[in-house]
């Protein structure tokens, strides 16, 4: 069947927005965003045109990593809010049409977890085998070469049982074993939990890292480690991470899914394109969406996006919807990355390929990121290899809102700083200027969303000038579109066979293009990219 004739899920049409909770909107003057916070900013986000908002974790934790270390699946930390105030957001969110998905974090627990402090407390305690424990080598060393994402070894030694266990992550994050079925039975019982509530889908945060080698064997140098990489990346994680048993405990968390109706999962894979489409599952039955993240990782450069596009086009498995990432929590923002007048075509890009977007809050007003001096950095991967600029909080800064102090995020003291910029980037002054960044991701939303073929419809690559990226995106019966990107800052020139290929430009990253007819030859200046309504 033709895709445009399919029907298509809400995750498929819509557009997804990722809010980081603590810096989003602060309500009770802690300096930390929270729910009631969000809240009240909801309206802005079914303003903007998003349908879907993924929230990184809200549940309590000892904030060793920010969240990502959970000491309860079934609560919300008090810094947030309450239960109650969840069921509000969820409810409100509900009410306006949208759908909210959650953070889970399957992978690892904190620390102080209970079921961790119960593991830990003895070797025969019944929760021992709930974590990866081994003995020390004959001469004391580490079980294997494990790394940490975090820096160091993966193993950490414990004293009164006289064992090392795993953390991929922080030592605070001691890693679950999920070849154990009790701990697959318990977290399937936590997406039992927020699903009968209501939450529409989850984001599994490191789904490749969910079990390993069960003979732990040592994983490989990498030959391509370069000083200036994170220490983790010295070797290939072939035995810790994307082992071919993950794919059955995907199988059995869509299985929970499926028992629901119309939820769905994002999974967090770091893999190359080959690798990553496996977990879109046998018969489709597992992530609904597997990140892509090559728009994250790849070089600006339109030869090596356009390839990847291709690429990941082609491998795609029959019925695996695509999806695209600009920005999330954990990389350098896209304004950092490519700059300002790029960063305006690369909104282009995300809005008008084939797949779900996610757009990374912030990123609709431009924000950059922030340098925070080296006594206030909080990333623990930025505290952990302090010579390799490596900390995260620079894309996590507050949401800048308007120009009241501290931009309207808090009253009090922020937990980061904020950009300096705020009074002159923010979301206030954005949504008057018909130019802004702000402006130009809400007109593209809404084109997206009105739109069947730039929502649904097929995408058909065009050779253009390897400077630009150019393709058709068409449903049968509606208009379609030509978009042209220039990813370079020098003059492009499109030329296309097709005397077909004529139309108007309905956006543009430089607007005075809007209106324009064009034809088979588009000249285009740097940064420049266009949408054409073809005729
Ligand atoms: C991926 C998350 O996105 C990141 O922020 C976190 O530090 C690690 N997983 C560990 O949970």
């Amino acid at each position: 069947m033709e895709e445009s004739q399919k029907t298509h899920y809400w995750w498929q049409k819509g557009v997804i927005y990722q809010v980081y909770p603590r810096s989003y909107q602060d309500s009770n003057g802690d300096g930390i965003g929270d729910l009631p916070g969000l809240l009240q900013r909801l309206d802005y986000l079914k303003w903007l045109g998003v349908t879907a908002v993924w929230l990184s974790p809200i549940y309590p934790s000892p904030m060793a990593d920010f969240g990502y270390d959970i000491s309860d699946y079934q609560g919300i930390h008090p810094l947030f809010g309450s239960l109650a105030d969840f069921d509000t957001l969820l409810a409100e969110v509900h009410q306006r049409n949208m759908k909210l998905i959650l953070d889970l974090v399957p992978n690892h627990t904190s620390d102080q977890h209970p079921w961790f402090l119960e593991s830990q407390s003895s070797r025969n305690n019944p929760k021992r085998d709930w974590y990866i424990w081994h003995d020390a080598l004959p001469d004391g060393s580490v079980p294997n070469n494990w790394l940490s994402v975090f820096g160091g070894s993966g193993w950490e030694w414990d004293e009164p049982t006289q064992q090392y266990y795993y953390h991929g992550f922080l030592k605070e994050q001691p890693d679950l074993n999920w070849r154990n079925p009790a701990v697959q039975k318990a977290m399937l019982d936590v997406m039992r939990f927020w699903l009968d509530k209501g939450v529409d889908g989850f984001r599994v945060d490191v789904m490749w890292h969910m079990i390993k080698d069960d003979q732990l064997r040592d994983n490989p140098p990498n030959p391509d480690y370069k000083p200036h990489m994170a220490t983790y990346e010295q070797l290939l994680p072939v035995y810790s991470t994307d082992q071919p048993e993950v794919h059955d405990l995907v199988l059995q968390m869509r299985e929970v899914l499926d028992g629901y109706s119309e939820r769905m999962m994002i999974g967090e894979i770091y893999l190359p394109i080959h690798q990553l489409v496996a977990y879109y599952g046998i018969n489709g039955k597992g992530a609904h969406l597997p990140f892509n993240f090559q728009l994250l990782l790849l070089p600006w450069e339109a030869r090596q996006i356009g390839a990847a596009v291709a690429q990941y086009e082609a491998l795609l498995p029959a019925d695996g919807w695509p999806n695209w990432v600009l920005g999330n929590h954990d990389q350098p923002r896209i304004t950092s990355r490519v700059g300002r007048e790029q960063a305006r075509v690369a909104a282009l890009l995300l809005l008008t390929l084939r797949g779900t977007p996610t757009i990374y809050y912030g990123d609709e007003i431009g924000m950059r990121d922030v340098p925070i001096p080296f006594e206030e950095v909080q990333d623990p991967q930025g505290l952990n290899m302090p010579d390799k600029n490596l900390s995260r909080d620079p894309a996590r800064t507050p949401m800048q809102w308007d120009a009241s102090p501290n931009a309207g995020f808090t009253t009090g003291k922020p937990w980061l700083r904020l950009a300096g910029n705020f009074a002159r980037e923010n979301v206030q002054l954005q949504k008057e200027d018909p130019y802004s960044m702000l402006s130009l991701y809400k007109r593209l939303i809404a084109l997206r969303q009105q739109e069947p073929s730039l929502m649904t419809g097929e995408y058909l690559p065009v050779y253009s000038d390897t400077q630009l990226i150019a393709y058709i995106r068409q449903a049968a019966g509606h208009a379609r579109f030509l978009v042209v990107l220039n990813l370079s800052h020098r003059p492009g020139y499109f030329k296309s066979q097709d005397p077909s290929l004529t139309g108007v430009v309905e956006i543009a990253t430089f607007p005075e293009l809007e209106g324009h007819e064009v034809g088979e030859a588009i000249n285009l200046g740097g940064d420049e990219g266009i949408i054409v309504r073809l005729d």
